[in-house]
């Protein structure tokens, strides 16, 4: 299915109203790993709306990528309470262990790693998540397990 084709079947769910803007970014994403150029401006003109303003909501939710990423996206939430609770830790072990920093995707394409806004889960920080899975209490090296079970099971 094209980018054009796809964007038209979500149109043609969600309606063409300012709320559909969401459900139809997030419908791309999901089907195309992350939000291209060619959505944006499909997007923007389906719903008759600027481009900008797609980018807008597009990058205002983190959530929504808009370059390629690997096939597992890992989050890691930077917000006060986890930061608190030892994300730096976090993250520092994630990025030895996958030799990337932050932002960047490992050769194989496996794993992107990414810092995120709060996830709701501060009492439990801190707090990483893998594509939808949400993974709280974390030390470095629980982080790093749980990324080395995702390597086992990803092709
Ligand atoms: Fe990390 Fe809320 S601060 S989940």
């Amino acid at each position: 299915m094209t980018v054009k084709e796809l964007v038209n079947e979500l149109v043609e769910k969600h309606g063409t109203t300012h709320n559909s803007l969401m459900p139809v970014l997030q419908g791309v994403v999901q089907q195309e790993r992350y939000l291209s150029e060619e959505a944006m401006l499909t997007i923007a003109e389906a719903l008759d709306i600027s481009a900008a303003e797609v980018y807008g909501t597009a990058s205002f939710y983190t959530f929504l990528d808009t370059v390629p990423r690997g096939k597992n996206v890992i989050r890691v939430c930077k917000t006060i309470s986890c930061h608190m609770q030892g994300k730096d830790e976090i993250i520092q072990a994630l990025e030895d262990a996958l030799k990337i920093k932050v932002g960047e995707t490992t050769d194989n394409k496996r794993f992107t790693l990414l810092t995120a806004n709060c996830l709701g889960w501060c009492h439990k920080g801190p707090v990483m998540l893998v594509n939808d899975e949400v993974y709280p209490e974390l030390t470095p090296q629980k982080a790093v397990e749980i990324i080395q079970e995702y390597e086992r099971n990803t092709k």
